[in-house]
């Protein structure tokens, strides 16, 4: 159950005055340090993983372990696409097991920006997903120092804020008030001023990328003027690099794995460290108690054709798997055959949604519609058709 809704996560943050952790990922040490630290600290945590840094993991690998993680976890996770391109990678993240999103088209002009954040939004929410968009430009990459990645910050707008979120409908905003993703060159200087007006202003949770480099106090600040989530990942980086040149300069003739010696222990500090200072520890159990648990829902269909040879049957089966796999909020499609030739239903379909709303905007999905009206409906007279919601989900039934 630990898997939770994300934006009835951000949502209890932002109405209790402190921030949720989002560190970001990239190898199974930091998901195993991420996790134990909130555990230790009795915390909510957000699993985040950029798309800026699929180049160092698979993706699709990754995310059975991350999914496994977060339903094993004793306290409330949520799992996060940080920085997500485009329409296509929000759809691909929640196929795979993402239940909040990003949409980053901050570079790009306001209509722009609000005209591909509506169409991630429309998506997402159709699939139960909150989604995070993000306005004016937050410098540098994740995990590399900001003086290297050119561009001056481009400061939130209070009035472009409104408008944006009104016309977009995102659940929570990503501002740029002063930080820098990566290592701060000098010292940050943050406009809170700024940041408190577009807090009164729009009354949802507030995001904060750039985390690393920040003072305890503008920590404090940043929660006190309507922060909820904090992305954090240069700070863990840097302390695994520095364990494992320690272990390099320690090591007679150590390997792989005497290398990585307590690399998750260290990231697990560092996190720890932050739950405690952003107000997060010992929050989970009202968490739990108080936000939508994320389950799946199984939609099961048994069903006999009728008028199709067996070839004709098994590529209407291998091409309904294709299409109704690609809809928004599918995470998988399961075809089976009966094992006994008597069985009163020969064939089945076992299509699990991320969540009891994709059981409608599955149906209206014009993919959908087309593959049952032309492909299946006509050959499939006799059929039942049931929705389950998943009652508990265990790490081993996730994918
Ligand atoms: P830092 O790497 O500066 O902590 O920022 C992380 C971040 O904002 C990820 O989106």
């Amino acid at each position: 159950m630990p898997l939770v809704n994300m934006k009835d996560m951000l949502q209890h943050a932002y109405d209790h005055g402190y921030a949720v952790g989002a560190f970001d990922l990239v190898s199974l040490d930091f998901l195993q340090g991420i996790i134990d630290a909130a555990e230790r600290s009795h915390a909510p945590v957000i699993l985040s993983l950029a798309e800026s840094h699929f180049e160092y993991f698979d993706f699709e690998l990754i995310m059975p372990a991350v999914e496994t993680a977060a339903r094993r976890a004793t306290v409330p996770v949520a799992i996060h696409l940080d920085h997500g391109a485009s329409l296509a990678s929000a759809v691909q993240a929640i196929n795979t097991g993402c239940n909040g999103v990003m949409v980053d088209a901050s570079a790009v002009g306001f209509t722009e920006n609000t005209h591909i954040t509506k169409s991630v939004v429309d998506m997402a929410h159709a699939c139960g997903v909150p989604v995070e968009g993000e306005l004016g430009y937050v410098p540098g990459v994740e995990g590399e120092d900001a003086e290297r990645h050119p561009g001056d910050v481009a400061y939130t707008s209070l009035e472009e804020s409104t408008a944006y979120v009104e016309q977009t409908g995102v659940d929570f905003l990503a501002v740029s008030i002063g930080t820098v993703h990566g290592r701060m060159k000098g010292k940050p200087r943050l406009d809170f001023q700024r940041l408190k007006q577009i807090n009164d202003a729009l009354g949802i949770p507030l995001v904060i990328h750039g985390g690393t480099g920040l003072s305890d106090d503008q920590f404090r600040q940043l929660i006190a003027n309507g922060v909820a989530k904090i992305n954090y990942y240069t700070a863990l980086s840097d302390a695994a690099a520095k364990q494992i040149k320690n272990n390099i300069n320690s090591a007679n003739n150590g390997g792989y794995t005497t290398l990585l010696e307590n690399t998750r222990r260290v990231i697990a500090e560092e996190t720890e460290r932050c739950i405690h200072l952003w107000g997060s520890a010992g929050r989970a159990a009202e968490i739990l108690a108080q936000c939508e648990a994320w389950n799946p829902v199984e939609h099961l269909i048994i069903y006999n054709i009728d008028g199709l040879d067996n070839h004709g049957t098994k590529s209407m089966i291998s091409k309904g798997k294709r299409i109704l796999s690609a809809i928004p909020g599918v995470r998988k499609v399961f075809t089976g055959e009966a094992v006994k030739q008597d069985a009163s239903f020969r064939y089945t379909w076992l299509v699990r949604f991320c969540h009891p709303a994709v059981i409608d905007s599955y149906r209206e999905h014009p993919d959908h519609i087309s593959f049952a009206d032309n492909m299946f409906r006509p050959v499939a007279g006799e059929r039942i058709s049931i929705d389950y919601l998943a009652l508990d989900s265990q790490p081993d039934e996730v994918r």
